[in-house]
């Protein structure tokens, strides 16, 4: 049995990548800190999957505790999570993230370098294109133009990879630039809990939606986009899953470094997405229109064709399923995964 180690495995997108890697007959083994998710994530993947993953209480800082994991599992590939992702706090406290998701990752890779295990899929970011020259957007865009810590980090990751990889041929490493992931798992037990007041769109929304927050604050209706508001690519976090059982299959079969998008090819405005949650809540939601946030662009929206081309992934579910999911996850869990 192909055996996976996922770091940030309780996380949000880790949780839909280890039921998917479980639903696809891998053997999963988690590192998570549980600094921004919970252990009851565990029990919840054990409901859908029949089968409880191996979990380390463990920080990616902690060295000897990695190269213990590496010792007590016959692991063939790293699936990398683990971070911080909250960009305004990157603006604030830039240490802090660089020593987590630099310094983290650095130990990480150290760590399989020494197990000889060569195989990676890292959780890059569509950040990394910073304010894009034409959309779609295509993995040969240019790459920089970061406007925060969290966004730098994700592109200094990259460039550590790719160095590893000229290093040594025998490194094969997925770079996956995720557009705008959303939605939750069709079952409602797995979904995104956000700490505080939700910085994304979808989970302020939802909060709009159950009454928590008032109203959506749109942040800019000057744009030049169709109706002014932001375009992005919003991608259902179970696709998004998916998209990495194709990417660490890839992986096992090729050496080398690739860079590939995991977005729909599809950009939805703010508003589009309010509308869209709305027919899910099947209520009104009331919004006001307030400046632009700094550091936003107008549109960013993926050419996904190489993550076709490469391993036959595409993009299944439309912005529908991702706000019914969501507001279904929301409705389920009032209190959070707990
Ligand atoms: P998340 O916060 O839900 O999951 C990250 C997990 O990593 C959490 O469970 C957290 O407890 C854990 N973690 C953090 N630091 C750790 C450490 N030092 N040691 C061990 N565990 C640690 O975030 P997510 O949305 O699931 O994102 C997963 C990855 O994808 C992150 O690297 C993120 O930067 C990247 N990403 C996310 C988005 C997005 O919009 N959600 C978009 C692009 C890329
Ligand atoms: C989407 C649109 C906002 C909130 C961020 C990170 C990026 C990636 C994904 C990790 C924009 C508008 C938002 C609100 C609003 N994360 N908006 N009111 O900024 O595209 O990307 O998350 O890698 O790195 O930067 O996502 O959900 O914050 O915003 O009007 O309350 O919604 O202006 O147009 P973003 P978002």
């Amino acid at each position: 049995m192909t055996t996976i180690l996922v770091t940030g495995g309780t996380g949000y997108i880790g949780s839909h990548t280890v039921t998917a890697l479980i639903q696809n007959g891998y053997e999963v083994v988690i590192v998570d800190n549980l600094y921004n998710s919970s252990k009851a994530v565990l029990n919840r993947i054990e409901t859908i999957t029949g089968i409880m993953p191996k979990f380390y209480e463990m920080d990616i800082l902690d060295r000897d505790g990695l190269d213990r994991v590496f010792a007590e599992n016959s692991i063939d590939a790293v699936i990398h999570f683990a971070g911080y992702k909250a960009v305004g706090e990157s603006v604030e406290k830039p240490l802090v993230y660089y020593e987590n998701n630099i310094s983290g990752s650095v130990n990480l890779y150290q760590a399989m370098a020494k197990a000889g295990c060569k195989t990676l899929v890292f959780s890059s970011s569509a950040t990394v294109y910073g304010d894009p020259e034409k959309c779609p957007i295509t993995e040969d865009s240019k790459v920089g133009g970061t406007t925060n810590p969290y966004g730098t980090s994700k592109l200094m990751n990259e460039h550590i990879l790719e160095d590893v990889c000229v290093s040594d041929p025998d490194w094969s490493v997925m770079l996956l630039r995720y557009f705008n992931p959303i939605g939750a798992h069709t079952s409602g037990l797995l979904g995104e809990v956000p700490n505080g007041i939700p910085n994304n769109l979808v989970p302020y929304i939802a909060r709009v939606a159950n009454g928590t927050l008032e109203f959506l604050r749109v942040f800019g209706n000057d744009y030049p986009t169709p109706d002014g508001t932001g375009v992005r690519d919003y991608i259902h976090v179970m696709d998004l899953a998916d998209g990495h059982i194709g990417a660490v299959r890839y992986a096992m079969e090729h050496k080398g470094v690739e860079h590939v998008n995991l977005g729909t090819g599809r950009g939805y405005s703010v508003l589009d997405v309010l509308h869209a949650y709305e027919k899910a809540c099947g209520k009104q939601l009331p919004y006001r229109i307030l400046e632009r946030r700094p550091g936003d662009i107008a549109e960013c929206y993926a050419d996904p064709s190489k993550a076709l081309r490469l391993f036959g992934w595409k993009a299944r579910y439309d912005i529908d399923e991702m706000c019914r999911d969501s507001w279904n996850f929301t409705l389920q869990n009032p209190d959070g995964i707990k």
